[in-house]
């Protein structure tokens, strides 16, 4: 029985594009952890989709005089389509008010609601939040924006502290001022909400995340500890907006409200598996068999600002519902600005022009996805925030992909004497056998650090790999001993395709396109590779036309409308 997988990326707001920070956060990553877990054999659902309820979708729509059904379904679209640019093998994307799972979603949602409330997680609390009597409408979250209260010293949202992570309660925001036009200062008025005692958690959290040491990053460890260590405070998982899931309650209070965004966004991860079960032909209990069977790991790909909600937050609504397992793992990227010509900048809505190729959409109108894939993969943010420098990246590619990689494999395939064929490795040396372990070797490295999310140092395993091709070529010279001594030639050219061949199973996680190019031009079917050193291709197997890898790049190709 191949061993089961659920991996998800955390699912984007649609209401924006998306940026390369995104896709190196919660996407590239997964996706290349996926790719990896199918070649090995294994089995894996990886979920995503869009989260298209609550504040932030209401707010874009009124800023563009839509409906937020319009806005999240346009950018659903868009994000779906720019992420099928760039070779995402998603399973499903979803979106949780998208016509085709809102019904599902919204039942899955209210059903786990419910559940928590029942069991007594929930405590109803009269209390007071900030109100905007110009728009006569209750301003929860990023409807608010203030100096926040736990640093003191910068503006931010009313329900996260944009510097550390934290949620905050809105009502504590020093000088707050509505974000909705004419930015009113807010009064304060009386409201109930369902508030889920975090508290009663922090016992069960802490022995949790603990039993993590050493397997998950530092980072998330030590962030979701510090805060059980200052004391979870309740949070409210229900507000007063009108664009969202009804609160599933036989109480007066209840009547208009809904559910927290980020209390259904996550169950969007379950209820898109539920769909997958169905769109598959099975029954939506099906998802159980991913959800609920301690045998499958779940691991949640997300960017760093989602930390408190993957790490703390819904572990505890798990528990509290009590039918789900938690997640295996929670792997969190840090943020990555952009740098243009040294000038280092954050990428956003209204600062970064629109024909950027640092959006994904402008970026897939030009260049080549696998180019994109590899630079983001080479600056991972996975420690420490990281730059995409328009001019690193074109170094990079020419530098590194195209010449390490591309021009290796272009001079051995386009050799003249291998008429498209394989030739005999009957005169192999010792050291062509040593190179072809290398090979093995790499692919079973390259393997250990992304089952431990080390893609970065993935990555240069397979550089390397792909630099000692061209040190074995550079050595062997079967250009010189083409002529006195051919079987000689031969066997170092067999060694070359040998480890080309390697190369199409290493590259292929993080560079599916790439992978693919490889297998065409030694002429194996399309497919993808399975996770095993390759035995070598038989003498005279017809190799397929040689062609063009990775295009170079132009100084400056990044440059323009940056
Ligand atoms: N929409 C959130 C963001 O973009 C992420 C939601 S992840 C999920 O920051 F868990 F809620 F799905």
């Amino acid at each position: 029985m191949p061993k089961r997988h659920l991996v998800t990326s955390a699912l984007p707001y649609s209401n924006n594009r998306l940026h390369v920070g995104h896709v190196a956060g919660a996407y590239l990553p997964a996706d290349i952890y996926v790719r990896y877990l199918r070649a090995r054999g294994d089995e894996v659902l990886f979920i995503c989709g869009s989260d298209d309820n609550g504040v932030a979708i209401e707010i874009s729509a009124l800023q563009t005089a839509q409906t937020p059904q319009e806005v999240c379904t346009f950018y659903n679209q868009r994000q779906k389509a720019d992420f099928a640019g760039l070779g995402m093998a998603f399973d499903i994307y979803g979106g949780t008010h998208q016509p085709q799972y809102v019904k599902l979603h919204n039942r899955m949602s209210q059903e786990f609601f419910r559940r928590i409330h029942d069991k007594g997680h929930f405590v109803k609390r009269r209390t007071r939040q900030l109100y905007d009597g110009h728009h006569q409408r209750f301003l929860p979250d990023r409807y608010v924006r203030g100096t926040c209260p736990l640093c003191r010293d910068h503006e931010t949202y009313g329900d996260q502290c944009e510097k550390t992570g934290a949620v905050i309660d809105a009502l504590a925001l020093i000088k707050p001022r509505s974000t909705l036009p004419p930015y009113a200062a807010p009064e304060v008025r009386e409201t109930a909400h369902w508030y889920l005692r975090l508290n009663e958690f922090e016992r069960p959290l802490r022995e949790w995340l603990e039993s993590k040491q050493g397997s998950w990053r530092p980072s998330v460890l030590n962030f979701a500890l510090g805060q059980i260590r200052q004391g979870l405070p309740e949070r409210a998982m229900t507000r007063d907006i009108s664009w969202g899931i009804p609160v599933p309650l036989d109480d007066p209070d209840a009547a208009g409200k809904v559910l927290y965004v980020w209390f259904d966004a996550p169950i969007g991860y379950v209820s898109f598996t539920a769909a997958l079960c169905v769109q598959r032909g099975g029954d939506e209990q099906d998802y159980r068999q991913w959800w609920c069977d301690p045998a499958t790991p779940i691991t949640h790909f997300i960017g760093e600002d989602n930390t408190v909600f993957h790490a703390l937050i819904w572990p505890a609504m798990l528990m509290a519902e009590g039918q789900h397992q938690l997640p295996s793992a929670v792997v969190a990227n840090q943020f990555v600005n952009f740098r243009v010509g040294g000038e280092l900048r954050k990428i956003s809505k209204s600062e970064t022009p629109q024909d950027s190729p640092v959006w994904i959409e402008e970026y897939l109108k030009h260049f080549d996805p696998d180019a994109l894939r590899y630079y983001l993969t080479a600056i991972a943010p996975e420690t420490a925030r990281t730059a995409f420098d328009t001019d690193d990246f074109v170094a990079r590619n020419n530098n590194e992909l195209v010449a390490a990689l591309g021009n290796f494999v272009n001079r051995v395939l386009t050799f003249k004497s291998l008429e498209g064929r394989v030739p005999s490795r009957s005169a192999q040396t010792d050291f062509d056998r040593q190179h072809v372990a290398r090979g093995a070797e790499a692919i079973e490295k390259v393997g250990r650090h992304i089952e431990a999310h080390r893609y970065k140092a993935a990555l240069d395993e397979v550089m390397a790999f792909a630099r000692l091709c061209n040190e074995h070529v550079g050595i062997r010279e079967p250009w010189k001993t083409r002529k006195d001594n051919p079987p000689d030639s031969f066997a170092a050219l067999a060694t070359c395709i040998h480890g080309i061949h390697h190369l199409a199973v290493l590259v292929h996680p993080f560079m599916p396109g790439v992978a693919q190019r490889l297998r065409a031009m030694l002429g194996l079917p399309d497919e993808p590779p399975r996770w095993q050193a390759p035995a070598p291709l038989a003498e005279g197997h017809p190799l397929g036309p040689p062609a063009i890898l990775i295009p170079k790049l132009e100084p400056g190709a990044l440059t323009a409308g940056a």
